[in-house]
């Protein structure tokens, strides 16, 4: 029997009307809400991703914490990366030995080996959380054994933030970049990245013009980019000449963009709407993905796919795996955990591996390279159905 308009608007009104929660209620407020204002809870306390923006919420001051938090315009987008992945249930098979996944957290970037299939993601500004900043992270990713890459806009130096490595050059960071026009500043920040040991470009191409930030604006804290970039395929390819590292492309946000990048021989391509926080109604990352899979699935094969963008659990982490991306960018829960310092980014990178972990036995996965489209219900588009 097909449903009466009297159901189907009954039910878009209940989807209209759900509230938005930046973090699900679970039971943090009971347990830490006596916490003072600009105090932090004590690190143990803190069970997953989404309780370092609750603490860094009542630490930092408020146009600190706005900048980190921050989404464009009505913030659709934001809040839609954050929920995408309630939208689709998994479907967990049952009576697998899976008593060795988390032996196949593992794995590799462009090449490099690291502990987790996932990075922490450019953030500029670090130091509004902390005084030791982009150190931190830098420390962390190491001790953690994964991918950290710097934004072109960090709170430290270049110099400074390569400080921060291990003296014997056995940690692999990228650089992220923000390009102009000027041709002898890019050609300087390549040559200066690279003799410090960054083994890898990551240019950013989501916000070729200013973006619409309504929230951090309040704050005079919105975005720095005021100008319309002249950034094309064909600038793509002059800057392959400036620098022998690949330059991964970060922000590409539809298959036929995709395709282009294979045809163009990008190494590699970070699926990203900026956090939202560039053009609201822009894709999440797992809806890029799943246009990509549905085009084709091999696709997934043919360029290292990484994707970032809404990842607070170890489920979501599982859903753009299982499509076939290859490694996942976490962007404001590391900056909000960095408000505890080295120790704090630490816990949140342990926190995500345990629960990709976790998540991955309880759905049946034995080996995380293993995953696959199947362990996922695509066809489920709304919170209803
Ligand atoms: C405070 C903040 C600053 C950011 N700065 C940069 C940046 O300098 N370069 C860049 O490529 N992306 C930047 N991003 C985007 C992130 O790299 C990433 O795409 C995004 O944070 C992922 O979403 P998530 O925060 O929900 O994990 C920034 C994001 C945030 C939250």
């Amino acid at each position: 029997m097909r449903p009466s308009l009297a159901v189907l608007s009954l039910a878009s009104v209940a989807l209209a009307t759900r509230p938005f929660l930046n973090e699900p209620d679970t039971g943090i407020d009971a347990v830490l809400g006596g916490t003072p204002d600009g105090s932090l809870p004590d690190l143990e306390a803190i069970q997953g991703l989404p309780d370092f923006d609750w603490a860094a919420r009542r630490y930092l001051n408020d146009s600190s914490y706005t900048y980190y938090r921050n989404g464009a315009a009505g913030e659709w987008s934001y809040r839609n990366n954050l929920e995408v992945y309630g939208r689709y249930r998994l479907r967990p098979r049952v009576l697998v030995d899976i008593t060795n996944v988390e032996s196949t957290l593992p794995t590799t970037i462009l090449g490099h080996n690291f502990s987790a299939p996932f990075y922490i993601s450019p953030c500029a500004s670090a130091g509004l959380a902390h005084p030791e900043a982009e150190a931190n992270l830098v420390k962390a990713a190491y001790e953690e054994g994964i991918l950290y890459i710097p934004s072109h806009y960090a709170t430290l130096s270049l110099d400074e933030i390569a400080a921060a490595k291990p003296a014997n050059g056995s940690q692999v960071i990228f650089q992220q970049v923000y390009l102009t026009s000027n041709d002898t500043a890019t050609q300087e920040v390549f040559d200066q990245a690279k003799s410090l040991g960054s083994k890898a470009f990551v240019w950013t191409i989501d916000g070729p013009a200013g973006g619409n930030r309504h929230r951090a604006n309040r704050y005079g804290v919105g975005s720095r980019n005021t100008n319309y970039a002249l950034w094309t395929w064909a600038y793509y390819n002059q800057l392959r000449n400036m620098t022998d590292l690949p330059i991964v492309i970060k922000g590409i946000q539809t298959v036929e963009d995709v395709k282009v990048a294979i045809e163009q021989k990008v190494p590699a391509i970070i699926l990203s709407n900026h956090g939202g926080r560039q053009l609201d109604s822009s894709p999440s990352p797992l809806e890029v993905a799943l246009e990509i899979y549905q085009e084709d699935p091999d696709l997934f094969n043919q360029i290292e796919i990484f994707a970032d963008g809404g990842v607070r659990y170890g489920v979501d982490a599982l859903k753009l795996l299982a499509l076939g991306v290859k490694a996942i960018g976490v962007g404001r829960p590391f900056m909000f955990a960095n408000a505890f310092g080295v120790d704090g980014v630490k816990h949140a990178i342990q926190l995500l591996k345990h629960e990709i972990a976790i998540d991955a036995g309880n759905l049946g996965v034995a080996d995380l390279k293993e995953i696959d489209a199947s362990y996922v219900k695509w066809n489920n588009n709304g919170w209803f159905s």
